[in-house]
């Protein structure tokens, strides 16, 4: 019998709690949980979601405690593993994110650019606050973040917070290798699962390439990947759920010339905010971005199930989804509670991985994980394009957080200067002047 683990979900109100939630309960057999606490600075929108679950719970694993506060002390008190996914100034402060650069014609997205960098001088004081929590009520616990802008938090934590056991996380490659393999049953017909592959990759967060797909006898699988990519990028007959909307569609294909410009490798979908910046930014409406799309679309429906399952007093009928991330977030908790020593693809400090590549710069890339955290792989050189555009991305990343130390607007006029996604220094000060009086409640006061 494994022994069990105590979790604190933090971002409990997040919409993607119930998901978190029901892959536990669904992965008893091999990561046991003795409880389930949610924590979240918003109680009202916490509530909502934790009377759902209590339901839920009761009826499908009414041996894990389970319990929801707005109380540090209670939530991280006693826990083996917070599975952190917060979102600071909720989807309100997205929309403003992804709007505001748009009005001067630049990208306006959740994590990349100024909207991105914007998210970023929000998240980092609360996730370091959470990170010091845990240090007082539980040093041994291990924090799997997720919380976004998720280069700049593990960046923040890097300076800020050395040595402390928070491993940042991101799913984007997760669902890709999901994708993939429909994109080879499609093609093929046979069937794979994101685990009987064995892939090499390196990037930055939300910036990276895979280099090397193959099967577990080792058969390559990037020429079947590639022809599929370059004719229509990600997009295929059955995507995983969870990127399904039609901007996801619109980024999946994208993908396809992303691709073009290095066929060596394979992207990911993220870097056509950075190589196709004008293409994205005529296909967006600044009235209605991706936050709305997620407000009207995830939102509502998760909002919505947990009221009918509260009203209902059954979770039957009304069954939450579990995202492609849960099954990873189940991998890395079980490879450090149990020392597995599996492969995952994790954002860690380079340290020489790639090796013509600044070695304090958070990195992600293939680690094994053991119960004394991961253990990245070794990469090697990387060529030029690559490295030209991780150099310029990473200092735009080291400037945010240098910014929010220093509360430097100097700074943080030469991070979103330096953005690829940026026209100029005057376009910049332009977004920076919005972006300061919208997020006034948020930022440091920057001087
Ligand atoms: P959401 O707004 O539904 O949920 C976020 C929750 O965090 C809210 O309930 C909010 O009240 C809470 N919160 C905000 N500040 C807090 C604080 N200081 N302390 C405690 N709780 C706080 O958002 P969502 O769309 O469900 O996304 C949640 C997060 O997960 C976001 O950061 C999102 O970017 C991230 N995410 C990351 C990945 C990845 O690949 N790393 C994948 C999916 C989602
Ligand atoms: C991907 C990324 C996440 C990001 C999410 C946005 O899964 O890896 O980091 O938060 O997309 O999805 P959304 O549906 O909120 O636009
Ligand atoms: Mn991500």
């Amino acid at each position: 019998m494994r022994e069990k683990s105590a979790i604190c979900i933090a971002g409990g109100g997040s919409t993607f709690t119930p998901g978190i939630v029901l892959m536990l309960v669904e992965n008893q057999d091999r990561f046991p949980i003795s409880k389930i606490t949610l924590y979240d600075n918003n109680a009202e929108r916490q509530d909502k979601l934790a009377e759902a679950c209590a339901i839920m719970l009761k009826e499908k694993a009414p041996e894990i405690e389970f319990n929801w506060t707005t109380d540090p002390e209670t939530a991280f008190t006693g826990i083996d593993f917070v599975m952190a996914h917060i979102r600071v100034g909720l989807y309100a402060m997205r929309e403003l994110d992804e709007k505001i650069p748009l009005k001067y014609g630049v990208v306006g997205q959740e994590t990349c650019g100024p909207g991105g960098m914007a998210y970023g001088m929000r998240s980092i004081g609360p996730v370091i606050e959470i990170l010091d929590y845990m240090e007082k009520y539980s040093p041994n616990a291990w924090m799997l973040n997720y919380s976004n802008p998720a280069a700049i938090v593990a960046e923040a934590t890097r300076r800020l917070r050395p040595g402390h056991r928070i491993i940042n996380i991101c799913d984007m490659p997760v669902g890709l290798e999901t994708n993939m393999c429909s994109i080879i049953k499609d093609e093929t017909g046979r069937e794979l699962t994101r685990n009987d592959m064995e892939i090499r990759y390196y990037g930055l967060n939300h910036f990276g390439w895979w280099t090397q797909i193959q099967d577990k006898e080792g058969n390559d699988l990037m020429p079947i990947l590639k022809k599929h990519i370059s004719e229509m990028g990600y997009a295929n007959n059955s995507p995983e759920f969870q990127h399904r909307d039609p901007s996801w569609v619109e980024t999946y294909t994208k993908a396809k010339d992303v691709y073009a410009l290095d066929p060596e490798t394979v992207p990911n979908t993220y870097l056509k905010y950075y190589l196709y910046p004008d293409f994205v930014v005529e296909h967006s409406d600044p009235n209605y971005t991706r936050a709305n799309e997620v407000m009207d679309g995830r939102e509502k429906t998760v909002f919505g199930q947990a009221k009918a399952i509260v009203e209902n007093g059954t979770s039957k009928g009304n069954e939450f989804a579990v995202g492609v991330h849960a099954s990873f977030i189940v991998d890395l908790a079980c490879a450090l509670k149990f020392n597995t020593h599996e492969r995952m693809l994790l954002i860690v400090p380079n340290e020489g991985a790639i090796e013509n590549f600044d070695p304090t710069a958070m990195v992600e890339i293939p680690c094994l994980v053991g119960s004394n955290g991961p253990e990245p792989l070794k990469i090697g050189d990387i060529p030029t394009f690559q490295r030209g555009l991780m150099t310029e991305q990473v200092c735009v990343e080291k400037l945010v957080v240098e910014a929010w130390i220093e509360h430097s607007y100097q700074k943080m006029w030469q991070a979103i200067t330096l953005s690829k996604t940026v026209p100029s220094g005057k376009v910049a000060k332009q977004i920076l002047d919005e972006l300061i009086e919208a997020n006034k409640d948020f930022w440091p006061e920057l001087k």
